[in-house]
């Protein structure tokens, strides 16, 4: 049985979700919670068993995934009382592995977009008989990521800080956050306090001389470390280009999901997503963006990779790219949202007050 750790906690600002009560994990995309993609299309690769190495806000994920089994998988939960960062929330759940010390155990960051052949790393891991197997992705500016060069072979050479200088970009080959790790490793890491993987584990064990391997699959990847990649994964994954079972409906220029409503000279295009019960009405255009549930759309304008929050309207507006309507906003004739503009729920309203 192939088995999976994924991680979905920490704290700091690469984690602070879209709403306050919101873990990013959980945020839709593609009309269904993040993480079920990543739980569909490892489960597609053959994975049964995944651990939840939780710590921030993890009491919502159990209510809304439960056992698993929905998805064909046996799911657990872990949460740390205190982050432990990576390394330590890997040993930390290793207690609810089943693998024997030579297995491979699988470890995907829990906010990374990829379309990854997950099987594809395992073999690697398997057949150079590595310790731990990276995948590993390449940037075009590769400035603001630890870099991972390698050998002729794939091996890994080192773990290099961001670089500062042009100098110090020696390749353009990133951690791209999903890993095998022979099992044995995993109960290496210390246990009961914060362990870093790339800043402790990786270098500790590339010293003693083990075998990390690098593999380079330049597939779909996207880093949701901010609320307009968050737009712009979910409008890949209804595009098709980044591939999930999990996706529900058809690729294509729009999802509309079930009890949704569009008019019909509306015009979406470019993956936008337009949630539960939210109406699209006459006059809208929207490319690339997210309508979230309940949300009332009628003669506006919409760029691309903006979201509009749960129950807001809508009415006679343009709202820039990448900007965020938080929900229970109602904006109307005229009203003009600057690209990447932020507007807090609840923020602005033209009816009385309820
Ligand atoms: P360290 O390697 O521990 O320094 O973490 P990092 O800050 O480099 O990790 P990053 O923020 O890139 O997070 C990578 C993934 O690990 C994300 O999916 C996070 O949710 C998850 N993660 C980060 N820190 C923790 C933690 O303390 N506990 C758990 N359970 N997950 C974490």
């Amino acid at each position: 049985m192939t088995e999976a750790i994924l991680l979905v906690g920490g704290k700091g600002t690469r984690l602070r979700p879209l709403t306050v009560h919101t873990p990013k994990p959980m945020v839709p995309a593609a009309g269904v919670p993040f993480l079920t993609h990543q739980l569909a299309r490892a489960r597609a690769a053959g994975v049964e068993h995944i651990v939840l190495a939780t710590s921030y806000l993890a009491e919502v994920f159990e209510p809304y995934f439960g056992d698993g089994s929905a998805l064909g998988l046996h799911l657990e939960y872990v949460t740390e009382e205190e982050p432990l960062g990576t390394g330590g929330a890997i040993r930390n759940v290793a207690s609810r592995l089943h693998s024997g010390p030579d297995d491979p155990v699988l470890i995907f960051n829990g906010d990374i977009l990829t379309g990854l052949d997950i099987r594809a790393l395992v073999d690697t891991h398997e057949t150079t008989g590595a310790d731990v197997s990276l995948h590993l992705t390449k940037v075009t500016d590769p400035r603001a990521y630890g870099l991972v060069p390698t050998d002729d072979t794939g091996r890994v050479l080192a773990f290099l800080e961001k670089p500062q200088t042009p100098e110090e970009i020696v390749t353009d080959q990133i951690n791209a956050g999903a890993y095998v790790f022979r099992r044995s490793v995993i109960d290496s890491i210390p246990l009961g306090r914060p362990v870093s993987v790339e800043r402790e584990t990786f270098p500790g064990l590339l010293s003693a001389g083990a075998h990390l391997q690098g593999m380079v699959d330049s597939t779909y990847w996207l880093d949701l470390g901010t609320p307009a990649a968050f737009v712009r994964g979910s409008a890949d994954l209804v595009l098709g280009r980044a591939p999930s079972p999990a996706v529900p409906g058809r690729c294509g220029d729009r999802l509309v999901l079930p009890t949704a409503r569009v008019a019909s000279d509306a015009k979406l295009a470019g993956g936008t997503v337009v949630g539960e019960g939210a109406f699209v009405a006459e006059g809208a255009r929207i490319f690339g963006s997210t309508i979230l549930p309940g949300a009332v759309i009628t003669d506006s304008l919409i760029g691309t990779r903006a979201r509009v929050g749960r129950r807001s309207v809508l009415t006679g507006t343009v709202i820039g790219d990448g900007a965020v309507i938080g929900p229970d906003n109602e904006l109307l004739e005229g009203a003009r949202i600057w690209c990447d503009a932020r507007i807090p729920a609840g923020a602005v309203r033209f009816s009385s007050d309820q």
